[in-house]
Order: structure tokens, then sequence, then C-alpha cells
């Protein structure tokens, strides 16, 4: 019997469709998810089986576990909760709507599919959970603050969840994701709000460059190849490092002072000269 795996998020253009379509050429059977079917209209013509699921409605996780539950004898080897959303604004123009929707979906949804899926994990003899967290996770990247909290809740998740599920024979795999392109840097909302108090750094928000590297982005295809073989190995590790920028990422959380590695992000962003300008307009006032 093949392997199967489920996947949340799959719409056409991110990563969760790529990871589909690597899984199926890999023999794996793929259970592929996303809130619009229509979004996952290559990946049917493929032959991979499609469902819709709001990662964010309890009623929708129960419909699509019955359904897959029917289909695969009650059990599933490998959860994969890739489902995600990005949001970066200063903390003081935060709307709190959006944060409640990104923990929502970032962090409370994958405890949720966790709970609805560990049943079928179990029945499976080996299940894996593989969490797609970030090197934002520990990078104290500004104006990313709530995104960035959102991953590093989902890695103490993930570390205390693997050692309840041990017993069960049961992986939980966390994903150190560098940037790789997708639509999550055109899905995520960048408007600063006319009374911002960073008004004075407009031209860094209108520039959406600061926040895709779309040049240096890894493709998502490559970074599916090098996930999913890693997540098919019998012993697989506990992090999984791949995407654009994670070993200059690793290296600097490790080897620099945490005071430095603020400096260099807030330099990156801007903020020495932010600050100067906002002491200037002081004096003059
Ligand atoms: N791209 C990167 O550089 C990067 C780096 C580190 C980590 N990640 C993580 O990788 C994962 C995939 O993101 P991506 O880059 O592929 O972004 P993406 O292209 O925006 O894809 C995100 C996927 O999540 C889905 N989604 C959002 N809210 C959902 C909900 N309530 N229910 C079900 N699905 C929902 C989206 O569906 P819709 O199409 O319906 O919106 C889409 O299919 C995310 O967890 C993200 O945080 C990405």
């Amino acid at each position: 019997m093949p392997q199967t795996v489920l996947i949340t998020g799959c719409s056409a253009g991110g990563i969760g469709h790529e990871l589909a379509k690597v899984y199926f050429a890999k023999g794996v059977r793929v259970f592929a998810t996303a809130r619009r079917l229509e979004s996952m209209n290559e990946l049917a013509s493929l032959g991979i089986e499609t469902f819709a699921l709001d990662v964010n409605k309890a009623e929708s996780i129960e419909a699509v576990k019955q359904k897959i539950t029917e289909i695969n004898g009650g059990r599933l080897d490998i959860l994969f909760n890739n489902a995600g959303k990005a949001y970066s604004l200063p903390n003081s123009d935060y709307d709190m709507n959006q944060v409640s929707e990104l923990f929502n979906t970032n962090v409370v949804s994958i405890i949720a599919m966790c709970k609805a899926f560990t049943p079928l994990l179990i029945a499976s003899g080996h299940g894996k959970i593989v969490n797609m967290s970030s090197i934002l996770s520990f990078l104290p990247l500004p104006f990313a603050a709530a995104y960035c909290a959102t991953k590093a809740a989902l890695n103490a998740y993930g570390d205390s969840l693997r050692v309840e599920l041990k017993p069960f024979n049961i992986d939980v795999i966390t994903i150190m994701a560098g940037i790789i392109k997708s639509n999550i840097f055109n899905n995520a909302d960048y408007k600063l709000p006319e009374n911002s108090a960073y008004a004075g750094m407009r031209a860094y928000f209108d520039n959406k460059e600061h926040f895709a590297v779309e040049k240096q982005a890894m493709p998502a295809d490559v970074f599916a190849r090098s996930v999913v073989a890693r997540t098919l190995k019998s012993s697989p590790p506990k992090t999984l490092w791949a995407g654009a920028f994670t070993t200059p990422a690793w290296i600097v959380s490790t080897f620099l002072p945490s005071w430095l590695l603020a400096k260099i992000l807030g330099l990156g962003a801007g903020l020495p000269t932010f600050a100067k300008q906002l002491r200037a307009d002081k004096k003059q006032a």
C-alpha cells in the first residue's frame, strides 16, 4: 500500500502545490487541500485527490477527517501543515482582527489539525507531522513581529508535541524554511496607514522588494524536492532546513551576539536613518 500524505494550503503558485506534485511523483498517495478547489485544478488533472479545507473552520477539518478516514481505512502516514499567511506592518499599525487571523491560521489551526488527525497517524504505525516554520522564528525582523511570533510558537509546539507523541511512534518535523518563491508576499497586507508613526518610512513599505527578496528566493519546486525526500526517510530529522538564506540565517543567529543581530536587521530596514530623522524633526519643532 502506498504511503499517504495530507497537505494543507495547496493553491497554485504556493509551496503546498509543489509539495503535492513532488510527493505524488514519488508514488505517495496525496490528499491535497486548499480553501478553493479550483486553485488545485492542475493537481486534480494529474490525478491527485483534492479536497476543500479551510483550516480555520472546525467543521471543515471534521469533514476532511471523515472523508480521509472513509477512503483510507482510518489511516494517514503524513500530516503536512503547510497553510499559512504573512502580515507585515509596524506593531502600532496592526489591525487586531488580522493579528487574530494570523495566529489562528499559523498556530491554532495546526493544533486543531494535529488533534483531529492524531488517531489516523497512530493507526498508520509510523505517522509523521510536518510543520512549516520559518527562519523568522528566530530572526528578529522588524515589522514582522506577529508573524515571527507565530512561527516561534510553532517551533515550541512541535518540540513539546514530539515528546508526547513518541510512544505512538509519530515523528514531528519542523521545517525551518528560508525564502521561497510563492504568493505569500502578494497575499500579505503591508499598507502603511496615513497616520502611522512610521509615515517617514513610507518608501520602505511601498517597496515590496524589501519583503519579497524575490530575486534570491528559492523556486518552490526546488524547495519541495529538498523537503519531501527528507520527510520520507525512516528516521527523519527533527528540524529540516530548506530554502534561500537558511545557512546565513543559521550562522548569524548561532555566532553573533543577539544585540548585533538586532542591529544588523534594524539597519537593513533603515531604522537608524529613520531615528535620526525623528531626532532632527524633534529639534526643529
Ligand atoms: N514563501 C516563503 O518564503 C516562506 C518562508 C517561510 C515559511 N513559509 C511558510 O510556508 C507556508 C506556505 O506559504 P507559501 O509561501 O506557499 O504562501 P502562499 O503562496 O500564500 O500559500 C499559502 C497557502 O495557505 C493557504 N491558506 C491560508 N489561509 C488558509 C486557511 N484558513 N485555510 C486553508 N488554507 C489557507 C492559502 O490559501 P489561499 O490561496 O486560499 O489563500 C495558500 O494555499 C506558510 O506556512 C508560510 O508561512 C513561507
